[in-house]
């Protein structure tokens, strides 16, 4: 659970390097993520989706590319993200908060959140406000860090917790934002916890997908 208005605040700050800090740190592995995301959404064949915690744009973009027919939305609650985004080709974007937005019940076919929920202040309550924009049958795809279990798990915190921070902070000028980040993922629900908080928010057929060891995870849920 985290506090917005930091959240908002540590994006606001770090937009401007947002896009290329992430291809450093992940070492670009977080395209191949994206891309994993838009071709499992792709085979929903969904006529409109909103993305939410659209940030930059990074996941909207890729989807935009691989479903040219479908309408995205990108929505986010922090405007120099979204300036970007909409610099960068975004076609739909709406600054709201995930916690309580504009859209109506059952409107979309699907949505998507890509490293979002977990900064969001109440993980069960944007669940449950997910499901609400869903119609019935419509699916739910989150994608977000998680921590590795076996070996890779200490050399992994150490990097998370040392080096990361350490590299961010250099290239963006924000040490905290990303001594943040790593406290965030620490402190995230992931694996079957995750699937059993969607679940709880009233989604079915719920799954987890490891990527890279378990240092991110794709979760699935049926509306
Ligand atoms: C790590 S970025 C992810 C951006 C993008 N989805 C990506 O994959 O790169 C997290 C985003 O979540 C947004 N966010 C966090 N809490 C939010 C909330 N309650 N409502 C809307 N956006 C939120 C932040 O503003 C930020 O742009």
């Amino acid at each position: 659970m985290q506090n917005p208005e930091f959240v908002k605040n540590a994006f606001a700050s770090i937009a401007p390097r947002y896009v290329a800090t992430n291809h450093v740190l992940s070492m670009g592995i977080d395209l191949l993520w994206r891309n994993r995301v838009a071709q499992i959404v792709s085979e929903w064949k969904p006529s409109r989706l909103l993305d939410l915690a659209t940030g930059t744009g990074d996941l909207a973009l890729v989807m935009q590319h691989a479903m040219p027919d479908t309408e995205i939305t990108g929505s986010d609650f922090c405007q120099p993200m979204l300036d970007i985004a909409a610099a960068r080709g975004v076609a739909n974007i709406v600054c709201a908060d995930a916690m309580d937005l504009p859209f109506p019940d059952k409107g979309y076919d699907a949505v998507t959140v890509a490293f979002g929920l977990r900064n969001m202040a109440d993980w069960s309550g944007a669940l449950k406000e997910m499901k609400r924009m869903l119609r019935p049958g419509g699916h739910l795809l989150i994608l977000d860090f998680s921590l590795p279990s076996g070996l890779l798990r200490a050399p992994y915190r150490w990097y998370l917790h040392r080096i990361l921070p350490m590299v961010a902070g250099w290239m963006t000028g924000h040490r905290e934002a990303y001594d943040y980040l790593a406290r965030s993922i620490e402190d995230f629900p992931c694996g079957e916890a995750m699937c059993s908080l969607i679940g709880q928010a009233g989604f079915i057929d719920v799954s987890v997908e490891p990527l890279n060891g378990g240092i991110a995870s794709i979760y699935r849920g049926e509306a």
